[in-house]
């Protein structure tokens, strides 16, 4: 996957909420381009090791919980940047921190229930896009 590319979800809060129309809107006016989606359940394996990254910290448990509560939307976004740019665009982790105007600020209920996860470097969003996408299944833009 080249630098241009960004894997994200919308977690199963901002989708059971119904918010998974506003908050695509939101991410293709500030300039991003849907290249792969799909709708699904996350299983606790497929969740655990998706942040696996966190097994250690105290609030992994309930992250898997909530990952597999409901369905999510897991999508690869593209734009210039792309990485920088989905951060920047849903805002900090905790929406009490986070900026005016982002995803996370709009759309989240707390630091657990967010929302949203973006990939946080260009390696772990293809790694990303690998764990949800098959190379078949992304559109070449
Ligand atoms: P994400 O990976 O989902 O995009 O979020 P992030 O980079 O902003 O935050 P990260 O540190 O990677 O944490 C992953 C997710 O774990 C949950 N979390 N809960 N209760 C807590 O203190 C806490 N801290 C993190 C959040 O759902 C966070 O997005
Ligand atoms: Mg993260």
């Amino acid at each position: 996957m080249a630098a241009d590319r960004t894997l994200t979800i919308i977690k199963p809060d901002a989708f059971g909420a119904g918010n998974a129309g506003k908050i695509i809107a939101h991410l293709e006016a500030a300039g991003f381009r849907v290249a792969a989606a799909r709708v699904m359940r996350m299983t606790s394996g497929q969740a655990g090791e998706f942040y696996a990254i966190h097994r250690e910290r105290p609030f992994y448990a309930e992250l898997v919980a909530f990952m597999t509560s409901g369905d999510c939307m897991p999508m690869i976004l593209e734009k210039a940047n792309a990485v920088a740019s989905l951060r920047e665009a849903i805002g900090a982790t905790d929406p009490a921190e986070a900026a005016h105007g982002t995803v996370r600020k709009l759309y989240a209920e707390s630091k657990g229930r967010n929302a949203i996860h973006a990939s946080d470097s260009d390696e772990n969003a293809a790694r990303e896009a690998r764990f949800f996408f098959a190379e078949t299944e992304v559109i070449r833009g």
